[in-house]
């Protein structure tokens, strides 16, 4: 694996998803192969799990790790090519990016949909950009359209958790005040497809995620139909992709309750977190035992650790 963008860039998710659950049962194993090796934590924007899931990850694999918040440890970055640079970005991505591929042998970056220009989001610059400048593997910690780290998580969750073969698996969009980026339920949706389930996204009109991160998911409008006899229901706000970036609803009863957790077959609740409580999802599910999302969180250290892994043994 010389660079984890998206899931294109896994050759074989089943062996990825086991590398993380020999990682948990065995996390310092391979502790020479990073040895003398450095990853660079590069961020646009707010961690609390996935800053210190892959410093751990990282620390585990024996490598060392420098950590920084861009545009507050370091200059603002311009990421547009051939622009007068006259505003308040000091530095373009040209040098930054390839003077911190001068310090590390990896690159990890995160980046948020900016929500104003979806043409823009959906290119992916930020990633883009440091692919091409840094000169050394580039992995994804949360970019404008996807967060790989997270579903790769959320997949070895899942393997460790489901009750038959081919469980149901259902994806719903949760009420939220202010507009959020799609790239998580993307990213779930790309990935569960390359998996043996029932997919099902639910969420009200207008919210309909980019057809080539539903592909072959039944999409259903109707919440409490969609959860009916479900496995996993994975819960997460996302704003408007059609009407972009734009908050269509907040209704209140798309929030996940025990009411609709009991629609279900005993199903368990996942959510990349952070959640906000009652708003999202009731107490009462989240203290529940159906609740996944400490599980799910204290997994992405092991699916940081398959991806370096795979990564450090490609330089
Ligand atoms: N799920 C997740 O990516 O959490 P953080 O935003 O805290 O890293």
């Amino acid at each position: 694996m010389t660079n984890f963008l998206a899931y294109d860039d896994v050759t074989d998710l089943n062996a990825l998803i086991q590398e993380g659950l020999n990682a948990k049962q065995n996390p310092f194993a391979d502790q020479a192969l990073g040895h003398n090796k450095t990853i660079g934590l590069i961020f646009f924007n707010s961690s609390l799990r996935t800053r210190m899931s892959t410093q751990k990850a990282a620390q585990n694999l024996g490598m060392n790790v420098i950590m920084m918040n861009v545009g507050q440890d370091s200059w603002g970055l311009e990421m547009e090519e051939g622009t007068v640079m006259n505003g308040d970005k000091a530095e373009h991505v040209k040098e930054a990016a390839a003077v911190v591929g001068k310090y590390c042998d990896i690159v990890a970056v995160r980046a948020f949909a900016g929500l104003k220009d979806r043409e823009q989001d959906y290119r992916e610059v930020v990633m883009n950009q440091f692919k091409k400048y840094a000169g050394v593997p580039i992995i994804n910690l949360e970019s404008a359209t996807r967060h790989p780290l997270q579903s790769l998580a959320d997949c070895i969750t899942i393997e460790e958790f489901k009750v038959r073969k081919r469980p149901k698996i259902v994806l719903t969009w949760l009420p939220h005040f202010k507009p959020l980026p799609q790239a998580v339920a993307n990213s779930f949706c790309e990935w569960i497809n390359h998996t043996d389930a029932e997919f099902v996204v639910t969420h009200p009109e207008g919210y309909d995620l980019a057809p080539e991160f539903v592909g072959n998911a039944r999409v259903s409008y109707n919440q409490n139909e969609a959860f009916e006899g479900a496995d996993f229901i994975y819960g997460k706000n996302w704003s408007s992709y059609q009407h972009y970036g734009q908050v269509l609803t907040q209704d209140p009863s798309w929030m996940v309750t025990m009411d609709k957790m009991r629609l279900t077959d005993n199903g368990k609740f996942m959510h990349c977190l952070p959640v906000r409580r009652n708003m999202k999802v009731t107490d009462e599910v989240l203290d529940s035992p159906q609740s996944l999302v400490i599980e799910q969180a204290a997994n992405r250290e092991w699916s940081a650790q398959a991806v370096l892994k795979g990564v450090l043994q490609s330089l």
